[in-house]
């Protein structure tokens, strides 16, 4: 049997040749060609040819919270339907997304310590699927690796496409032939079961398809699941409608609408990536909050939470509110700070999440706070703006003291490993690697044992790389062999690494025994094979 790795091989010299232009495929000392890097992102700028709105004209809208379907003692069960459909995001014009629901972002599941949540998916996309719970503490079958598709009605299942004998090999891209997965293909629907036995938190889903990541997420597969426990909500911060997620994208449009994005193979039937021009990454020209264009929100002058999550497939940003106050800082990824920190600025990686509140009420009715972005430029440096419209009363606080999480140290640790996220060319083409290894589902690049402490030392080359794990949370031991940056306080599952830069973290693996991913979140390079699996022993 031809293993995947063969066949991806195959797969990127065909890629290499049907893109416009190679800068990046030919040979090079380093592994390759120069890689693309703007605005601090690695990566190129798709520009728009749409006409996009003036900043600050559309209205603020947070993405609707879903209901339950049912609920028992122990569970909330849900049922999402991923489909296509035509919204309004550019006015005059419509847009084609795929999406839970049929919205981008998806609907917001609210869960609670203590109770599971099961979440029907069905599958009326035109494409496979994988659906993943980013931060869930979650079981390795229910967890979305990446090649436990769930297709669609009418694609061949593996079995039969095995006997399919009218594809050549170089796509393998839907061909679970060699198939080595942990939860099992599904057809058209299936349940993912969250124990959810964790802090509160910000958590996002998002789709996790093998070699089909970035596409799908850029036309629309993402959303917010918000966790809380009795912990958090005794602490009396802003609650309600001033309990606000921010997911915020890049995105492209075209005239007609569109969401371009360079796929060599649009339909996303076969051929997996990006052409050559694209390998560092796919930004956009246009900023969306909660899937809405530099929105408007009109707000009062008091305290106000904000969950913001960078959901973009390779920019990162700078985030500044200008004419406002300071970012106080209360979570990370994984939850509650021990106590509260401030910013003037945030950092902001692919898939990180800052839970922050912003205390507005020293201003005046008619004040404008604009959220920026200093990494931005020309029209991606701006990111949302507040108007302050009225008073209200406001009993929330932040208290100095938010939790207590315990401090891992580095004699906790009882293994080290070193992962290096880099650039490899192989037969003159390219490919973003962990250790040197493209991705396949069958390969294991660690087995920690369930409940220890590991020490990963994580290098980041020729561009920067998002480094996230799944199942097991961390700790920022240092960077660079100096102390944890401004950034990587309390417990993170993704944790931004410059060009160049290491990072040393603890992470815990406890929780579920089996095979997980990590990779690098820039999602071009993730589908680019920058991921590799381990198994909690
Ligand atoms: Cu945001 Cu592998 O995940
Ligand atoms: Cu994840
Ligand atoms: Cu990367």
């Amino acid at each position: 049997m031809i293993t995947r790795r063969t066949v991806l091989k195959a797969g990127l010299a065909a890629s290499a040749v049907a893109g416009a232009s190679s800068t990046l495929s030919g040979c090079g000392l380093d592994g390759g060609g120069p890689v693309n890097s703007t605005e601090s992102s690695a990566g190129r700028i798709q520009n728009s040819t749409a006409t996009l709105p003036q900043p600050f004209t559309l209205p603020f809208r947070v993405p609707d919270v879903l209901a339950p379907v049912r609920q028992d003692a122990t569970t909330d069960y849900y049922e999402i339907t991923q489909r296509a459909a035509d919204v309004t995001i550019l006015p005059d014009t419509t847009t084609q997304v795929w999406g839970y629901e049929g919205t981008f972002p998806g609907p917001t599941i609210v869960s609670r310590r203590g109770r599971r949540v099961i979440v029907r998916h069905r599958n009326e996309l035109p494409v496979p699927t994988v659906v993943h719970l980013h931060g869930g503490v979650t079981a390795p079958e229910h967890d979305g690796f990446p090649a436990d598709l769930l297709l669609p009605e009418g694609w061949d299942s593996p079995e039969e496409h095995n006997s399919d004998s009218g594809h050549n090999n170089h796509d393998d891209d839907h061909d679970t032939s060699g198939y080595a997965g942990v939860g099992g293909v599904a057809q058209v629907q299936r349940d993912y079961v969250y124990e959810l036995d964790q802090p509160a938190a910000t958590l996002w889903y998002h789709d996790h398809r093998m070699d089909f990541t970035g596409p799908q997420v850029w036309r629309g597969l993402a959303g917010f699941h918000l966790h809380h426990d009795d912990e958090e909500q005794a602490l009396g911060l802003p609650t309600g409608e001033r309990d606000v997620p921010l997911m915020i994208t890049d995105r492209t449009f075209a005239k007609d609408g569109s969401m371009p994005y360079p796929s060599l193979d649009p339909t996303l039937r076969e051929q997996h990536g990006v052409t050559d021009d694209f390998h560092s990454g796919v930004l956009g020209d246009c900023i969306l909050v909660n899937g809405v264009p530099w929105p408007l929100m009109e707000v009062a002058a008091v305290r106000y939470r904000f969950r913001i999550l960078n959901a973009s497939n390779a920019r990162r940003y700078r985030l500044r509110l200008e004419d406002g106050p300071d970012f106080i800082q209360v979570g990370s990824d994984g939850g509650l700070l021990n106590a509260p920190l401030t910013h003037k600025e945030l950092d902001i990686s692919q898939a990180e999440r800052f839970d922050v509140v912003v205390d507005l009420s020293e201003h005046s009715v008619g004040d404008e706070i604009t959220l920026v972005n200093d990494h931005g430029d020309d029209g991606t440096d701006l990111v949302m703006r507040f108007v302050v419209t009225r008073t209200e009363n406001d009993d929330s606080s932040v208290p100095d003291r938010l939790a207590d999480l315990e401090q891992l140290s580095e004699d906790d640790a009882v293994v080290e490993r070193e992962f290096v996220f880099e650039r490899t060319s192989e037969d003159g083409t390219m490919m973003w690697t962990v250790n040197g290894e493209p991705w396949t589902p069958d390969s294991i690049a660690a087995r920690p044992v369930h409940g220890a402490v590991e020490k990963w030392r994580i290098r980041a080359q020729n561009v920067e790389h998002p480094f996230h794990v799944h199942l097991a949370p961390f700790q920022v031991l240092g960077r660079d062999g100096n102390n944890p940056g401004d950034f990587d306080s309390g417990w993170k599952d993704t944790v931004n690494l410059d060009n160049g830069a290491y990072v040393d973290i603890l992470v815990r693996f406890e929780g579920f025994r089996g095979v997980y991913v990590f990779h690098c979140h820039n999602l071009e390079h993730e589908d680019m094979m920058m991921m590799a699996n381990f198994e909690v022993v």
